[in-house]
């Protein structure tokens, strides 16, 4: 990337100071940097006193089987007694655990008793099924309490759960399913989409045909649909679960115990299982949640969005959280059922004051207009999260100034499926927060920006990010498959021990870290590398975009050229908007912000853009569109008429 590129990014950061108050009060010091840095092992082990531990480790890592690594080696505990029990003992019963939102309007609150009753009976009946330490379970369900529930009996009994996301394909549980070779899977009735019950079950039973490793379904009732039932298979939660006792008492289980499976697509195909271990992964979620959200048991109500199917809704709504004896809201539905203020009457009612969600949900709130959260009381929010993709400026701003009241601290993390846990993030109360930068490795974490032969690059400079020490919550491996473990993560810096995460990032002048987005979203225009998300955001910031999708498309005389995809904000009329002046405009705009070289070859004006069911935009398909050719796989889309309706406007001439 050329330097004058580079600077005009630079020309972004501006920097948010933290409050005096509120860094009088946080969790976090600048101090923690430097315990880390003086002994990292130290540092864990004094972390991981944040659990309650059966027996005491004896080392706090073992590395020489890299890069398999165990940490805590010898210790044991039970995730599920931390995350509940604990907080019973500790005389927290009566505290709300979850504030339950169903998206029909019903709702429950769950206190951490009731909860531990709840986990009890699900975990004595996962027992009477037969099911024995190590057994893998399927949980496919919506955002329940059930699905926390679940997942804690599994965790209790040392039961390893491998959480499918509700929207994916029968096609798509079926294979994790095999991979796993799971014994029992859980799911519902139906669930709610968008204020209409959806048929669940009827995928689980086509998913099922045939299976051999799985012995029993057993059945939430959500949506009182009419079911398929196969006798001596399919059970009801409602008939075997409450039926159990509420007594039930935890075993310890080593530290490196795997706790669960979560799927992840890759370049390839074939979804690779990560697999997910309990003492490190438990300890890095509790210790992030804390300093990361500077989150105050008995006093913050926390609110994640993501879903229970997602890695951040392991660490964020389920460990982390539930470790930390968080009072959490937990909604099922979608933003804007029944109206596009459903998030923000929540806030307001529950007093919410931890906000954790995705940039791409910021920008449609955005889209929707800044009078919809104005509507409501939001005084209580006083620490805002993001995480998933990088997030662009103008979209950071917007949700300080009309979420945070141009006040709240806001954390970017970056972080994977596969760290299984936040690994650089602003500390809040700590950190001079900059708009669009994820900036530090956390304390204890170690991240680089490093060139093709892996030597850091220099301040200024642009690279791949890769992780050079190996961390509490990494993964374990791909479930099944050692050797795609290794070539997939670390054969690229192999000599130097690295981690390579797959995204590119710069340092700026200050050595802050600026994510890039994947590696494979990189375009490279006339020997430039650009970044699809530079682009994009440099689209957004002008007043006329609420969202932007960039795709490298080949070009004969560039390598690739730069085609975007813009949805207009709302009070913008598409017909000006995409008139060849207004076009012009915005592809100088992008020059403007960016350097001459960042031009869209081409900008196209669409009603939507194609994303996959968590959100990321599918840039495979806008690809097939920039350059002509047939749209390819359309599966994995949220929406799958999304792509038909681009097309359409396309073909009108807009
Ligand atoms: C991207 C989600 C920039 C990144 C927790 C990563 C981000 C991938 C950020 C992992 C962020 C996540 N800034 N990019 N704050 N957070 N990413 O496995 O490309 O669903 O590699 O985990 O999301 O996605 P995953």
């Amino acid at each position: 990337m050329s330097n004058e590129v580079l600077s005009n990014l630079m020309g972004e950061s501006d920097s948010f100071p933290p409050d005096q108050d509120f860094a009088a009060q946080a969790n976090a010091t600048a101090a923690l940097y430097d315990e880390a840095d003086a002994d990292r092992e130290e540092f864990w082990a004094s972390q991981a006193g944040r659990l309650h531990w059966d027996t005491n480790w004896s080392q706090v890592l073992d590395w020489s089987d890299a890069p398999f690594a165990k940490w805590f080696v010898g210790g044991r505990l039970n995730v599920a007694y931390n995350c509940v029990d604990r907080h019973v003992d500790d005389g927290h019963g009566d505290q709300v655990a979850i504030h339950w939102v169903g998206e029909p309007g019903d709702s429950r609150d769950i206190t951490y008793a009731q909860l531990k009753t709840d986990v009890s009976k699900a975990a004595n009946a996962l027992e009477s099924l037969g099911l024995r330490p190590g057994d893998r379970v399927a949980i496919q369900l919506p955002m329940i309490p059930e699905a926390i529930v679940s997942m804690l009996a599994c965790a209790r009994l040392g039961l390893t759960h491998s959480v499918v996301f509700g929207g994916f394909s029968p096609a798509a549980l079926r294979s994790r399913v095999d991979d796993a070779a799971a014994r029992l899977v859980i799911t519902s009735d139906g669930q709610y989409r968008r204020g209409k019950a959806a048929p669940m079950k009827e995928n689980i039973d086509e998913a099922l045909a045939g299976s051999e490793s799985v012995e029993k379904v057993l059945v939430v009732k959500r949506t009182d649909t009419e079911v398929p039932w196969t006798e001596g298979r399919d059970l009801w939660w409602h008939e075997l679960v409450d039926a159990q006792s509420g007594e039930h008492t935890p075993q310890a289980f080593d530290s490196e115990h795997p706790l669960f499976i979560l799927y992840t697509s890759g370049t390839t195909g074939k979804p690779k299982g990560i697999l997910h271990t309990s003492g490190g992964y438990l300890t890095q979620a509790a210790y992030t949640h804390n300093v990361v959200f500077d989150h105050k048991p008995g006093k913050d109500v926390y609110w994640c969005t993501a879903d229970i199917g997602w890695v951040t809704g392991h660490s964020y709504i389920v460990y982390g959280p539930l470790a930390n004896r968080a009072t959490q809201v937990v909604y099922e539905g979608t933003p804007n059922t029944p109206h596009e203020g459903r998030h923000w009457e929540i806030v307001q009612k529950y007093k919410v004051s931890i906000y954790y969600t995705a940039p791409t949900l910021i920008r449609t709130f955005m889209k929707w207009g800044a009078q919809i959260p104005q509507g409501y009381d939001l005084s209580s929010l006083r620490v805002l999260g993001s995480v998933g993709e990088p997030i662009n400026p103008e979209a950071w701003l917007w949700y300080r100034e009309n979420i945070g009241a141009g006040k709240a601290p806001i954390v970017d993390t970056w972080w994977q499926t596969e760290t299984g846990a936040i690994m650089i993030s602003p500390l809040p109360g700590v950190t001079a927060t900059k708009p669009g930068s994820a900036q530090k490795a956390l304390p204890g974490i170690s991240a680089k920006v490093v060139d093709e032969t892996a030597t850091e690059v220099a301040h200024g400079s642009g690279g791949y990010l890769v992780l050079d020490k190996p961390w509490p919550a990494m993964l374990r491996g791909i479930w099944g498959d050692e050797q795609r473990f290794r070539d997939t993560y670390w054969s690229r810096f192999a000599d130097e021990g690295c981690y390579f995460a797959g995204d590119g990032a710069k340092y700026d002048a200050d050595g802050d870290i600026w994510l890039l987005g994947r590696v494979d979203d990189v375009m490279n225009v006339s020997g430039h590398r650009i970044s699809t998300t530079e682009v994009e955001s440099a689209l957004v910031s002008h007043p006329s975009v609420a969202e932007a999708a960039v795709v490298g498309a080949s070009d004969e005389t560039t390598g690739q050229g730069i085609v975007a995809f813009v949805i207009l904000r709302g009070n913008v009329v598409a017909d000006e908007a995409g008139s060849e002046e207004a076009i012009a405009a915005l592809r100088n705009h992008v020059a403007k912000e960016i350097g001459p070289i960042a031009k869209p070859r081409q900008i196209m004006v669409v009603p939507e853009l194609p994303k996959t069911r968590s959100g990321k935009i599918m840039r495979r398909l806008l690809r097939d569109v920039a350059e002509n050719r047939e749209v390819g796989d359309v599966t994995t889309l949220a929406d799958s008429s999304v792509m038909g309706l681009i097309s359409a406007g396309l073909k009108d001439g807009k």
